[in-house]
C-alpha cells in the first residue's frame, strides 16, 4: 500500500484497459468509505453510489458509453449521482421548506459533490494499486442508464468511474503547470506565445495527419459554427501544418453538437422527468 499522498496524485494517470480481476471487498468497503467521507455543500451530502459489478450490467453500460468496452473488463463501476431523494424523503416526516431540487445553485452543488466524492475515491483507490477512469459518456445515454439502475426521481447520475487493476501501469498525461493555471492574486493573461508554447508541449506530441476525410469534417464543422470564412481559416492553417492539432480534432471531429451532444437537451429534458426544476 502507497499512503505518500504526492507520490500518488503524481502517479495516478487515466486506465482504459484493465486485467479481469475482483477488488476485495475490504478494499472496495475503504474506497467507497474514503469516498463517503469528503466535503460537500452545507454537509447535506447530496450525491449517491451505485456499484454494479454484474456482468449483464456492465455490458450494457459499455453500450450506453460509446462502447468503451474496458468498462466490462474492469470489476467495478461507480455511478455516481445527484441525490436530492433522502433530502425529499426526510422532509415528508420532518416538514422543512426546502425548494432544492429546484434552484440552479443546487444543481451545481449537487455535481460539486458528486465530483469531489468520485475524485477522493480515485486517489484512494491508487493507494491499494488500483486505476480508474471516469466515464463522462452516461450523461448523453442517462434515460436509459437510469433506467438500467432503477434509478428513482429526484436522482440523477453525473460521472462513472470504472474502476480496476491494470494490465499495464498507464503513463501520465502531460499538464499544463502552474506557471500556466495559477494566478498571484488576480487574474493576468499570459503573453500568447508562452501560452501557444506551453500547448505545444502538452498537446503537440500528438500528431494526427491532415487526411482529406479529417480536414473536410473540421471543416463542415467550422462552417456549421462560425461560417465560411471561419471555416476557410482553418482549413488553410491544417493545410500549411500538413496535421490536424488536438483542438482541431477534439472540437471538429469528436465533441460535436449532433444530436444535442453539447447542448445535454436529453440530459435536461431527463432531469425535469426526475423532479428537478432548476435548468
Ligand atoms: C468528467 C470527465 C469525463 C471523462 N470521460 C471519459 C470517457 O468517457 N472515456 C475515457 O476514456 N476517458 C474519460 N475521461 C478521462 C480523461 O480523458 C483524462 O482524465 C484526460 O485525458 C487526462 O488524462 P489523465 O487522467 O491520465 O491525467 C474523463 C475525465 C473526466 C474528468
Amino acid at each position: 500500500m502507497n499512503d505518500n499522498i504526492f507520490d500518488i496524485i503524481s502517479k495516478r494517470a487515466t486506465c482504459r484497459s484493465f486485467i479481469e480481476k475482483e477488488i476485495p471487498e475490504e478494499i472496495m468497503d475503504k474506497l467507497l468509505d474514503a469516498a463517503c467521507k469528503s466535503p460537500s455543500s452545507g454537509g447535506f451530502q447530496t450525491y449517491s453510489i451505485i456499484k454494479v459489478t454484474e456482468k449483464e450490467k456492465k455490458k450494457q453500460l459499455v453500450q450506453l458509453s460509446r462502447n468503451q468496452r474496458f468498462i466490462e473488463k474492469a470489476p467495478v463501476n461507480l455511478v455516481f449521482c445527484i441525490d436530492f431523494r433522502r433530502v425529499k424523503r426526510i422532509i415528508e416526516v420532518e416538514p422543512s421548506p426546502c425548494i432544492e431540487t429546484d434552484t440552479f445553485m443546487n444543481f451545481w452543488m449537487g455535481i460539486i459533490d458528486a465530483a469531489i466524492s468520485a475524485q477522493t475515491l480515485c486517489l484512494a483507490a491508487e493507494a491499494y494499486g488500483l486505476k480508474t477512469v471516469y466515464i463522462g459518456n452516461i450523461i448523453n445515454t442517462v434515460d436509459e442508464v437510469a433506467k438500467l439502475l432503477n434509478i428513482p426521481q429526484y436522482v440523477c447520475p453525473v460521472i462513472m468511474v470504472t474502476i480496476g487493476y491494470p494490465t499495464s501501469i498507464p503513463k501520465t498525461s502531460l499538464k499544463y503547470d502552474k506557471s500556466i493555471l495559477v494566478h498571484e492574486e488576480e487574474y493576468k493573461d499570459i503573453d500568447i506565445d508562452v501560452l501557444m508554447e506551453a500547448y505545444k508541449k502538452k498537446d503537440g506530441n500528438q500528431k494526427i495527419k491532415a487526411a482529406e476525410k479529417l480536414v473536410e469534417k473540421i471543416y463542415n464543422t467550422a462552417k456549421a459554427y462560425h461560417g465560411e470564412e471561419y471555416a476557410e481559416k482553418c482549413k488553410q492553417y491544417i493545410l500549411e501544418k500538413g496535421i490536424v492539432s488536438t483542438y482541431q480534432y477534439w472540437f471538429g471531429c469528436y465533441y460535436l453538437e449532433e444530436e444535442g451532444f453539447l447542448s445535454m437537451q436529453g440530459y435536461k429534458e431527463f432531469m425535469k422527468g426526475q423532479g428537478f426544476k432548476w435548468l
